[in-house]
């Protein structure tokens, strides 16, 4: 079946209150949902009422306080459809089911986890629970009470505030709560079971007193600081930048440790993967660190983009997706440094939501099909999608921007919307027509620029030709030009920013221009010497932008340009040139050659101290093999390009060596650790030199004393990438893995570490070594994290591994997702978009390739989610 967006419209019916008992039991929980439900004005009195399930069982099922005989409904285990509606506007609906949480190993719906009960809603798991109009645009209240065996469960919690709790008979107890707030079902959640707490407290701005508690496994709590420090933040950020304040008087977090994503909104009780919640030195890295502040973040925001305002329809996902990685991504740049954040951002939309934008699984912001929901959680509407707010803030300015946000929260409180309501707010507070700017929502693709510049010395014009085309995809075969604006500034010789005198050819205002025809010449009068044009700078649009800048100009804007972020850029697309054309040298088995000077930039950058170490540590590290694969585009030999990339870091590494050795010494960590992004930084720079130092020196020995002598997770993993990544045979290697393991043996978490790193060791013979792992105990198929260390790092980060030219990488991978998904489809699904790629390999490999894919989808019990990413990839 497929979903269309303009087959949209409201059901006949609307459940207004939903009331909720829970009896748990590993086996055998029962549910009891009594429904108000309210006929909407103008539907037919005898239409049915039709609620959605996913393999339910009914135990009973009532109509205004009656039971109902069996003539007058249908109930399958994925639909019920009662016919026998009273003729009032409205009528109560009684309906029993249950339900086996601890055999429910897709982690949808109601299940256990380490033997505590939790849901996960979104985006349909609510219809796993009870029959229900499971579709975001019903908004109802809810009031759920939770029995449990007291000793098996202490800790009841659900939406909303807590209203009571008591003692019952035989040893079991019970809990109410109430949520005010209408909200969809798939913000529900429930949690039961033994777990530890800390808990603390925020008065918002107008003075509203919010207990605040983050519960974990006992043993755990020192580790849950961090992120009550992180939600703290979140709460006051929220307040000062948007004016907006939490609206009930408990806000709970609670961490489980198998969880198909990272972490989920639901109203005043959010659920998270540990790994978002747990950390300190020992355990947890800087990246870690970083990671806990931003999800904790990105699902407190969710309170008022998401729960408060939330979404028509699934295909407005991005509505409150991108909006919300938007409003994090700021948080964070505010936290930490902006242009550190920036570039990392950008990094990681290269590497995530290009490959998926130039592939067979393209799809726009706002996509107007799908067959399975959840594989439409993906980069492009997040991360894309967040870029595009970020668009309407470059092209409004601040101030309009912020009028649009509060036009929006005060509009459309409490309803479920759509982006054209969205976009409509920003355009009726700044006067713009956003027609065209609304084509980044409904055309796929990342759009390529192209630009050539000239100036005439005699006249002091200077010209600048931009054309723009975005190339077809599955959704789209013939694009429009789109609104595209490109944040800039002319440099002068001396490297300072050049004024100029009139502009013609394009809007071009606040240090923007705004490209918006297929192609067009811009006329800058006034301009005395040739400038250097430093484009998109910030990277204020997410295109692929081709400029005729000569190495010259871009190794002074790599030194001179204000703009860091383009500073950044100029320097990295050096290095990605430099590694194309070695990576050619290297299939026709010519020697590598780089450019003295980009050695020599690079060597500089590391020692420069008017830049922050986390920016130099940035500026050093040099583009992935991915990064350089997708860049070369087609007919991609991935053992070329890691030759490529190892020769190059040896030849930079050669000639810093002895900078570089001063250097990590002088940010060696003195004092006790600190995560904050200072402290972080020094460690990434360090760490970054010591991969360089190893390359020069050909030798394990100073990373194997940093493995030994790190006081922090940080220092300690990165020692250990390097030895294995350079050394994977050598006995310090051997070592050091083994003491990781030894030590770490039981804390999933951390071996996750241990996994990704062995995963990714570079070459052919991982792909052994993987296998093998697969049946180290640490490690368990059904667990998603533990399977995304594993086997999603293998595949989707290690270029030589997975995409050997025997195919055994491939047929690996389709050997796990068949496995995987007779229990956890979603996570399976997951897994099977490595193969995105396919077609841009060469062709032996591209062959290799389909045959797995092709082994995939002739599984004949393979589940919709598999069965959708397959058949798109292949197609
Ligand atoms: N809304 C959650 C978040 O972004 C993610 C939910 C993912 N759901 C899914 N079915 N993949 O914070
Ligand atoms: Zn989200």
């Amino acid at each position: 079946q497929v979903f269309r967006l303009e087959d949209y419209r409201p059901s006949d019916y609307r459940i207004t209150h939903t009331d909720l008992l829970f009896r748990l039991d590993p086996h055998a929980t029962l549910v009891t949902a009594k429904l108000t439900v309210e006929r909407r004005d103008g539907v037919a009195a005898n239409a049915p009422l039709v609620l959605d399930g996913d393999g339910l069982v009914l135990e009973s099922l009532g109509l205004n306080g009656a039971p109902l005989a069996g003539e007058g409904y249908t109930a399958t285990p994925d639909r019920l459809e009662i016919r026998a509606v009273p003729a009032e506007k409205f009528f109560e609906l009684e309906i029993v089911t249950k339900v086996s949480p601890v055999t429910n190993k897709a982690l949808m719906g109601l299940y256990q986890s380490k033997g505590n009960y939790c849901t996960q809603c979104e985006a349909e798991g609510f219809r796993r629970i009870t029959y229900y109009l499971d579709r975001p645009d019903n908004l109802s209240t809810f009031q759920v009470r939770i029995e449990a065996r007291k000793a098996e469960a202490p800790v009841l919690l659900s939406n909303g505030n807590p209203v009571e709790h008591g003692d019952l008979a035989d040893g079991w107890h019970y809990a109410v709560w109430h949520d005010p707030f209408p909200k969809p079902s798939y913000l529900f959640a429930l949690v039961g079971g033994d777990l530890g707490s800390i808990h603390d407290t925020f008065t918002t701005a107008s003075g509203r007193k919010v207990a605040l508690g983050i519960y974990v496994e006992h043993g755990k709590e020192p580790l849950a600081t961090y992120a009550m420090d992180a939600l703290k933040r979140s709460m006051r950020w929220d307040e000062e930048r948007f004016s907006r304040e939490y609206d009930l008087d408990v806000f709970n977090i609670v961490a489980v440790s198998d969880f198909n994503m990272g972490a989920m909104e639901n109203k005043g009780l959010n659920i998270f993967n540990d790994k978002y919640v747990l950390a300190d030195p020992e355990t947890a890295t800087d990246v870690d660190y970083a990671g806990i502040e931003a999800v904790i973040a990105h699902e407190y925001f969710h309170n008022w983009t998401g729960n408060r305002i939330t979404c028509r329809d699934w295909f407005q996902l991005c509505l409150k997706e991108g909006l919300t990685v938007y409003r994090d991504h700021e948080f964070s740049a505010d936290q930490r440094s902006r242009p550190v954040k920036r570039i990392a951002e950008v990094r990681n939309l290269r590497s995530l939501q290009f490959p998926e934008d130039q592939g067979p699984l393209a799809h726009p912001v706002r996509p107007r099909r799908y067959k399975e929901i959840n594989n439409f959680y993906t980069s492009t509407v997040y991360e894309k999608g967040s870029e595009v707010v970020r668009m309407i803030h470059t092209i409004l300015g601040p101030e309009k921007f912020r009028a649009g946000m509060d036009l929006y929260f005060e509009r459309h409180d409490g309803q479920a919307v759509t982006i054209e309501d969205f976009l409509a707010c920003f355009a009726e507070v700044s006067g713009r027509d956003l027609t065209q700017f609304a084509l980044w929502y409904h055309q796929a693709g990342t759009p390529r620029v192209t630009v050539t510049t000239s100036h005439d010395p005699a006249t002091g014009d200077f010209e600048v030709n931009i054309s723009q085309t975005v190339p077809p995809t599955p959704s789209e075969a013939v694009k429009k030009p789109m609104h595209i604006p490109l944040a800039f500034g002319l440099l002068g010789p001396n490297g300072d920013e050049m004024e100029m005198g009139s502009v013609e050819g394009a809007e071009v205002n606040d240090g923007v221009i705004h490209l918006t025809a297929a192609s067009q010449t811009i006329r800058f009068r006034g301009v005395g010497s040739r400038p250097v044009l430093s484009l998109n700078r910030g990277f204020s649009a997410p295109i692929v932008l081709n400029q005729d800048l000569t190495k010259e100009d871009r190794l002074f804007l790599a030194r001179h340009d204000s703009d860091l972020f383009n500073r950044w850029e100029a320097l990295n697309s050096l290095f990605v040139e430099a590694l194309i054309a070695a990576a050619a040298r290297e299939k026709e088995g010519k020697p590598h050659d780089f450019d003295a000077a980009l050695v020599e930039a690079a060597i500089e950058i590391a020692g420069n101290d008017g830049l922050e170490p986390a920016y130099r540590a940035l500026a050093l590290s040099l583009p992935s093999e991915a990064d350089v694969a997708r860049e070369i585009g087609n007919d991609v030999d991935p053992d070329a390009v890691r030759a490529a990339r190892d020769a190059l870091r040896r030849e930079i590494g050669g000639k810093g060596r002895d900078a570089f050795r001063r250097i990590y010494d002088q940010h060696a960590d003195s004092g006790p650790f600190s995560p904050d992004a200072a402290s972080a930084g020094k460690r990434s720079l360090r760490n970054v030199l010591l991969d360089y130092l190893a390359a020069a020196e050909a030798a394990p020995e100073l990373a194997a004393l940093q493995f030994e002598t790190a006081n922090n997770m940080t220092d300690r993993a990165a020692a250990l990438t390097v030895l294995a990544h350079q050394f994977p045979e050598h006995e310090a290697t051997r070592k050091a893995l083994a003491a990781f393991d030894a030590r770490y043996r039981d804390n999933g978490l951390v071996m996750d570490k241990w996994f990704v790193v062995q995963a990714t060791i570079p070459g052919a013979a991982t792909l052994e070594r993987v296998k093998s792992l697969t049946a180290h105990p640490a490690f368990s198929l059904m667990n998603p994290n533990r399977v995304r260390s594993l086997v999603g790092a293998f595949s989707s980060g290690n270029q030589t591994g997975f995409h050997r030219a025997d195919g055994a990488g491939y047929q690996f991978l389709a050997d796990i997702i068949l496995s995987l998904d007779r229990h956890n489809p979603q996570v399976a699904a997951r897994l099977a978009t490595a193969f995105r790629s396919w077609r841009s390999m060469e062709e032996v490999r591209q062959l290799e390739a389909r045959k797995a894919l092709e082994r995939i989808n002739a599984e004949a019990s393979l589940s919709r989610d598999v069965k959708d990413i397959v058949e798109r990839t292949l197609a």
